[in-house]
């Protein structure tokens, strides 16, 4: 079976790129994305790449390359579900918030509606491929959804296939991923739906990379791969406050640790927590998913792996409240990164943002610089609660050296390169003294910042 026609439903972080990968290497292949926000679709499509929805290195040029040629941007779902020999679910798939399994199973909402609007929709035989981190057997919904309308209408001679492929791509690195991804996994059981899109993928990617597995795998393969990256994340995290305590040096363990081939070197910087869409999310419904299974034991155990997540950021906000004389009422704290990572405007499950509300809490005053996170996107993440008014107490600054205008603190919280290289004796005659650097990335040269007269701490930095 040759694919002419894909339509993806999500325009998101995983939509997006992943579509404008698949027109970069197939010309011959129409890519729709299609999505139920018009404004994201606006966005997509503006003329101008700053404006982008996302921000993801190497992207715009992509876009600039393939869009309004062989890469669409639309809300003309129906049209394009009709139109589609292959339509990619990218929806995005939240925790749910209430009811059975709040705050751990995952609300399947978006999914059983893209999977409800292709049976309405979708024309001769359809592949349909689960692009979105899912619970396992979630396939068994989409296939149930669609079997009812095939049955119901016999005489249209609809007929569709399910596939898990997940996606592993980290953003920041989005486009490097996507192009030399480690591994493609493909789950399904129709052979020749699977030997379609793995020959999409053939033409960037080594045959030898893509993996094919039953559908169940497939989708457990993906969560299990988040909770392990993760765990990794919380393991490093509980070592750095073990090496602040004992005068060890973290990034040394880090690297002594990981040269060992068995473990090896790559995702164990200590830091703020993990943030993103996925870990959390993940790792609560693997929870959510082994309870149900009566498997209490690994329940708990991934429970722990958030635990530390939470309790990583809860002691920094103890640990500067307390290097600060145990006050940082009517002070002024610099907040440098808002978003969860480095090379990306996300700022879902940012550690700034549980770190900052806290430090308001506490009495401060914020000062939040972040060269790609807008202040608008600042606003809604600390307005959750503005019963407390938290956007009283905080200003965006659109200049690094603004932020440390008369502060009384600076908190690194992502790990973006440009903090790498300051002008500390530039800071230090700004700030308020004395003043305190609390690095939470490890990214600042200790050695710069206590000759300018700085007081510093850095996670994982013992003494
Ligand atoms: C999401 C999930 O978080 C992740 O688990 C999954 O692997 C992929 O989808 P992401 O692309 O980062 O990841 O989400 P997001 O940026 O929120 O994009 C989802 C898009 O789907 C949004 O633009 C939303 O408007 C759109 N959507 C949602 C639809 O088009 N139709 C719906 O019914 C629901
Ligand atoms: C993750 C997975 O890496 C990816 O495969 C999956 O498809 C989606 O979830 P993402 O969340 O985009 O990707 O970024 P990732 O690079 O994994 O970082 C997640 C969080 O962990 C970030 O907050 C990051 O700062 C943190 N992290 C990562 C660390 O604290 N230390 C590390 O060594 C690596």
């Amino acid at each position: 079976m040759r694919i002419k026609n894909i339509c993806c439903i999500g325009a998101g972080y995983v939509g997006g790129p992943s579509m404008a990968i698949i027109a970069k290497y197939c010309p011959d292949i129409q890519v729709n994305v299609v999505d139920i926000n018009p404004q994201r679709i606006a966005q997509w499509n503006d003329k101008l790449l700053s404006n982008l929805p996302i921000y993801e290195p190497g992207l715009d040029k992509i876009i600039q390359k393939c869009r309004n040629k062989n890469l669409h941007f639309s809300n003309n779902i129906k049209q394009q579900i009709e139109n589609a020999d292959m339509i990619f679910i990218s929806v995005n798939t939240p925790t749910k918030l209430k009811g059975i399994g709040a705050g751990q199973a995952i609300d399947l909402r978006y999914v059983e509606a893209s999977s409800r609007e292709i049976s309405k929709y979708a024309k001769g035989h359809t592949i349909v491929v689960e692009k979105s981190t899912l619970p396992v057997k979630t396939a068994q919904t989409i296939k149930d959804i669609l079997d009812a309308t095939t049955k119901k209408n016999i005489s249209d001679n609809k007929t569709f296939s399910v596939l898990s492929n997940p996606e592993f791509l980290a953003e920041g690195t989005a486009i490097k991923d996507l192009e030399n991804p480690d591994r493609v996994l493909i789950g399904g059981e129709d052979r020749i739906a699977i030997d379609a899109l793995v020959e999409i993928y053939s033409k960037w990617i080594d045959k030898n990379k893509v993996m094919t597995t039953d559908l169940w795998s497939s989708e457990l393969s993906k969560l299990i791969a988040n909770a392990f990256l993760a765990q990794r994340i919380s393991s490093i995290n509980t070592i750095s406050a073990l090496c602040e305590a004992t005068g060890a040096q973290i990034k040394d363990v880090a690297l002594a640790v990981g040269m060992d081939k068995r473990i090896g070197r790559y995702f164990l910087n200590s830091g703020p927590g993990f943030g993103g869409s996925c870990f959390k999310k993940d790792i609560s419904n693997l929870v959510y998913i082994s309870n149900h299974y009566g498997l209490f034991e690994v329940a708990n155990y991934w429970q722990k792996v958030l635990d530390i997540n939470s309790w990583q950021q809860e002691r920094f906000v103890e640990l500067i409240v307390k290097k600060m004389f145990g006050t940082i009422s009517s002070k002024t704290i610099a907040i440098l990164g808002f978003s969860f990572k480095a090379n990306t405007n996300d700022t879902r499950e940012s550690p700034a943002i549980y770190i900052s509300k806290k430090l308001i809490e506490e009495g401060a005053f914020l000062k939040i610089y972040d060269p790609k996170v807008t202040n608008q996107q600042i606003e809604l993440d600390l307005q959750v609660d503005n019963q407390k008014n938290l956007n009283k107490n905080w200003i965006f600054c659109e200049s690094i050296y603004d932020v440390f205008e008369k502060a009384d603190a600076a908190v690194f919280i992502t790990e973006w390169q440009e903090f790498e290289h300051l002008d500390w004796l530039k800071i230090s005659n700004i700030m308020i003294k004395p003043s305190w650097i609390f690095d939470t990335r490890s990214i600042v040269n200790i050695e710069k910042v206590k000759e300018s007269n700085l007081n510093i701490w850095q996670v994982g930095y013992g003494y």
